[in-house]
């Protein structure tokens, strides 16, 4: 079948294709290895998404008040800031209706240090799809409303065909981030050693790429160069890599970055200096690197937003 058709049938699947590869990234980091792909047939129960239902949202709003979330997080101004701030949860191109059930169910799923208590004993499956469904339709402009990936998704004639061509021949994955949703995720960690900095030149040109998975590849300081331009990420894994601190000055502008993970790479104190400018920043994976307690709290000063680990402590505890 031709790109075009491949890319037809990565939306029918990248939904849940998406969504797993989140999950099996949580799980992966750090040290083990990646748990193998989900069977096909789970991608067929991927939900259209087409319309939210009016019902279904209000009957998420009545869980959301019911089950205390309001103590951490606020909306529209109202509720507690221990939690991040959910008035534009839903803008978030990453936030699906699935991300955000495994999010409720499970925080851990998607960061090992989460202090937000799971719900999955306390909310079931069918008030999860609720409540998240509320969530998904919460795009007011709060304080991480600002940035270009809340734009609106218009449907275009989807990435250059020799693009997603070359990278499928890598053994990689192209697709868009959801069904209802063009922006673009990227993952070349399947592809591997497969992958060199010369690779990543086709990708410079791509638009609307909010998540680039190069996580175990090869790739160094060079290939970062090339992805300099990639402004609307806002995932970028860089796990295993041969990046060094120099290397993090292309980084230093992507504005919108939410998740950046630097897990087993050559980072010293020296590189987060190019990171000050990430004000959205949340989860910074920094375990097994040279970076110091001190190293990280300091970026901490520049941002305290961060979540940023370590690997064996949190450099700041949250407000109570
Ligand atoms: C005890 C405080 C607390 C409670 C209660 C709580 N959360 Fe959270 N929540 C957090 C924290 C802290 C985070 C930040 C990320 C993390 O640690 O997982 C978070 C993250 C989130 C996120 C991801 C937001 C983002 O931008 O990354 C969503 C969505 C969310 N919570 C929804 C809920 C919902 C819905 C409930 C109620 C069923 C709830 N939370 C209850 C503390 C809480």
């Amino acid at each position: 079948m031709t790109s075009k058709t491949r890319f037809a049938t990565m939306v029918a699947v990248a939904g849940m294709v998406f969504q797993s590869s989140l999950i099996l990234t949580a799980l992966a980091v750090p040290g083990s290895k990646p748990p193998a792909k989900k069977p096909k047939a789970a991608a067929a129960k991927t939900k259209t998404a087409a319309k939210p239902d009016a019902q279904l949202v209000a009957a998420g709003k009545k869980i959301y008040d019911s089950k205390g979330c309001s103590a951490c997080h606020a909306i529209g101004g109202k509720g507690g800031n221990s939690g991040p701030d959910l008035t534009a949860t839903g803008a978030v191109p990453t936030h699906t209706v699935q991300w955000l059930s495994v999010q409720v169910a499970n925080p851990k799923a998607h960061n090992p240090d989460s202090t937000m208590p799971g719900f999955a004993a306390t909310i079931p499956a069918k008030d999860l799809t609720a409540i998240s469904t509320y969530l998904v339709t919460l795009k007011g402009s709060g304080p991480s409303g600002s940035s270009s990936a809340t734009a609106p998704v218009k449907k275009g004639p989807g990435p250059d065909p020799a693009v997603v061509a070359k990278i499928e021949k890598l053994g990689g994955m192209i697709g868009p981030v959801a069904q209802n949703d063009d922006h673009l995720d990227i993952n070349l960690h399947l592809a591997g050693a497969n992958v060199s900095d010369a690779s990543l030149t086709s990708l410079a040109g791509l638009k609307g790429v909010v998540r680039l998975d190069l996580g175990t590849t090869p790739i160094t300081d060079a290939g970062l160069a090339k992805i300099k331009g990639m402004k609307d990420l806002t995932e970028l894994h860089l796990e295993g890599t041969k990046i060094t601190d120099a290397g993090l000055a292309d980084i230093a502008d992507m504005k919108n970055l939410t998740y950046l993970n630097l897990y087993n790479t050559g980072i010293t104190d020296a590189g987060l200096a190019h990171l000050t400018k990430l004000t959205n920043l949340k989860h910074l994976y920094l375990w097994q690197t040279k970076v110091t307690p001190e190293g990280a709290a300091k970026l901490k000063q520049s941002l305290p937003q961060a979540d940023i680990n370590l690997g064996w402590e949190q450099p700041a505890a949250k407000k109570p």
